[in-house]
């Protein structure tokens, strides 16, 4: 009887939604082939060959520069058509000669093209598609079933044994170590320009700031530029400020976010505390709060971070969405939407904050003491 009542339940789809939901199941399942197509396509250098090729090209010429056997025509056609079909390229197939094209994704991927927004996503997508990154992907269920000690340690750590974005990386694997690095700063210095034109209020008026776990010092370097009366300061770690330039203008110092942040009007926190978990995000926030004057007198903390929120669209809402997955699923970090970043706010002492602006799939977040 209880069988018969769940199953009288569930609507039965109608035939035309059975033959939907077979090819968006086809879809779901096989989405990691896309994935994959767009790490070949990066590593055979195919947007750069575009490029290289006046930015359009038929498959003919692209294999000719790729330098691949003649044989492989048809199966780089199925490749391209594929990506093409992902929106990673351009296509034109209705002209007489199939030719693709590259459009702002793969833009993104071609090699040596200096400009000030051009940010090289190469090892961002090698990163994300790494074995090391799959297989702690395919390990999900069984973490699932693991009761594990508190805070909890991400699938990478369960399976590999060691953290992502820790000293130890390297001793699993030291390319992987060094593909992710380069895959975080491209990550993180993706549309800093953007960031800094859209919102050039939030400098206004800020004599010193703060940019915590500000790594090589590119954003601050940036912000001077545009605000040369900032005093600026970088905060990381030892081993990164020993890289740092010796006269850009910015004050570097080493030292460690959960002990002490070098004073100022504004700390700055991009693309940070997504890499932390709750709890450690309200003792980094508590450090910020010491570093900075009252509200009055122009106390702030910066945060450029995701916001889940569907107000976007349901694209860049998937696309925040993945980010969560890929923090769920390699580091004890999460994305947070705006409920969850005033809890953090809140239970760091601050008293306000405010959603400046939404800039692609991140939110610039001003905090106030
Ligand atoms: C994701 S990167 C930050 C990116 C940078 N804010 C940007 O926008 O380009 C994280 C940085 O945090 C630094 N870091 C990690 N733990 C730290 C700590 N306890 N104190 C200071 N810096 C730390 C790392 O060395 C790394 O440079």
């Amino acid at each position: 009887m209880a069988a018969a009542s769940k199953t009288s339940a569930v609507p039965i789809p109608t035939d035309a939604e059975l033959l939907q939901a077979q090819a968006d199941l086809w879809r779901h399942s096989l989405y990691y082939l896309t994935s994959m197509a767009l790490k070949c396509a990066v590593e055979l250098h195919i947007p750069t060959a575009i490029h290289d090729l006046g930015g359009n090209t038929s498959l003919p010429d692209l294999l000719a520069k790729l330098n691949l056997p003649a044989a492989k025509l048809p199966f780089l056609r199925r490749i391209m058509r594929l990506l093409a079909t992902s929106g990673i390229f351009a296509s034109d197939n209705n002209a007489e000669v199939e030719t693709y094209r590259l459009n702002p994704i793969s833009w993104l991927l071609v090699e040596g093209i200096e400009a000030e927004d051009h940010t090289y996503q190469k090892f961002f997508v090698l990163s994300t598609n790494s074995r090391h990154y799959v297989e702690a992907a395919l390990s999900l269920a069984d973490w699932f079933k693991k009761d594990l000690p508190l805070p909890t340690p991400s699938p990478f750590e369960v399976l590999h044994g060691v953290p992502l974005l820790d000293e130890n990386t390297s001793l699993l694997d030291e390319e992987l170590d060094q593909i992710v690095e380069q895959g975080v700063a491209a990550h993180d210095n993706l549309a800093g320009g953007t960031i800094i034109r859209e919102c050039h209020d939030l400098f206004k008026g800020v004599e010193s700031l703060t940019d915590c776990c500000g790594g090589d010092g590119k954003t601050a370097r940036a912000i001077l530029k545009a605000f040369p009366g900032i005093k600026c300061t970088v905060l990381d770690l030892p081993k990164v400020i020993a890289n740092a330039p010796d006269s850009d203008g910015v004050n570097y110092v080493a030292g460690d976010m959960f002990k002490f942040i070098p004073p100022a009007q504004a700390v700055l926190l991009k693309v940070v505390l997504h890499l932390w978990n709750d709890e450690d995000c309200v003792k980094i926030l508590q450090q910020c709060r010491k570093a900075i004057p009252s509200r009055e007198k122009g106390g702030k903390v910066i945060i450029i971070e995701i916001v889940l929120s569907n107000s976007m669209g349901p694209i860049m809402y998937e696309s925040q969405l993945l980010m969560d997955m890929l923090m769920m699923v390699n580091i004890r970090g999460r994305q947070r939407d705006e409920n969850d970043w005033r809890e953090i706010f809140m239970e760091a002492g601050f008293t306000d904050y405010k959603i400046i602006k939404k800039i692609g799939a991140r939110g610039v977040i001003e905090v106030y003491p």
